[in-house]
């Protein structure tokens, strides 16, 4: 099962829906071979199983033993180009002094704990490929909107992570704020809104993608301000 050749290799987290799904499909599309997760087997195995080259392993990303499985996957493949942490939990939408401690790691476990030990199982692979590290942030970790504060703090935080582990160890970081999206979580996020003026997933993936296998320095980007890659070229 290892990769001999160079065709490159991608693990990103929740995969089955919104912006995970359109990256996944692109990588695929665009001849990667691709790990990805999500806790609902049947929403995952329907959104992949029409994609090439896709690894879908059904899972919690918080579960040590699923960040194992997970991990176990791209080793069989050899290599890995490109680790996204994207899978990410919205937390409760309230004002920060009625979220109590125990709410706030909730909300870290999914969003900066499980990025925390997933990289740590697949570094030396991803050093070994000259991989890059991207998690995936939001404009709530730099601005400060009210009843958003759990789930800003932990995307705060997780630029921190993903930027420190780059430097640590010399890899291509970056967090990537990808803008408001028409996804579920998004949704629920604006619970009764009409959301379909917020662009889809697939819209911000050319960009997302140029600047992540490009040759930007490591450092906190806005996919909308990078120029959208053509898919029609090879994305490594
Ligand atoms: N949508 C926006 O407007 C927006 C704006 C800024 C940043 N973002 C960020 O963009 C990323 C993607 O968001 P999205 O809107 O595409 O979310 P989404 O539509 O809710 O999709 C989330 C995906 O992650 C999976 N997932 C969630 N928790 C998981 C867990 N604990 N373990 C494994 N898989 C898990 C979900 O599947 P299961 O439920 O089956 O696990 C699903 O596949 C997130 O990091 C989010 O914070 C989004």
């Amino acid at each position: 099962m290892t990769s001999t050749n160079g065709t490159p290799v991608a693990l990103v987290t929740g995969g089955s829906a919104g912006l995970g799904l359109a990256l996944v499909s692109a990588l695929s599309r665009g001849g990667w071979r691709v790990v990805t997760d999500a806790r609902h087997a049947d929403a995952l195995v329907a959104a992949t199983a029409p994609l090439p080259d896709v690894t879908a392993i059904h899972g919690d990303v918080r579960d040590p033993t699923h960040q194992n499985d997970l991990a176990a996957a791209v080793g069989r493949l050899g290599r890995l180009d490109l680790l996204v942490h994207n899978a990410s939990e919205l937390g409760p939408m309230r004002p920060l002094a009625d979220v109590t401690p125990d709410q706030l790691a909730e909300v870290l476990a999914t969003n900066l704990y499980a990025p925390l030990g997933l990289t740590r199982r697949v570094l030396p692979v991803l050093r070994a490929s000259a991989g890059a590290l991207v998690g995936i942030s939001s404009d709530a970790a730099v601005e400060h909107y009210p009843t958003w504060g759990a789930y800003a703090a932990g995307k705060a935080a997780l630029d921190h992570l993903v930027l420190t582990i780059g430097a640590e160890n010399d890899l291509r970081a970056y967090a990537v704020d990808p803008g408001d999206l028409r996804t579920a979580m998004h949704q629920r996020a604006f619970p009764g809104e009409d959301i379909s003026d917020r662009p889809l997933p697939e819209t911000v993936v050319p960009r997302l993608l140029a600047l992540v296998t490009g040759d930007r320095p490591p450092g906190r980007y806005r996919a909308i301000d990078e120029p959208a890659l053509q898919l029609t070229e090879v994305v490594r």
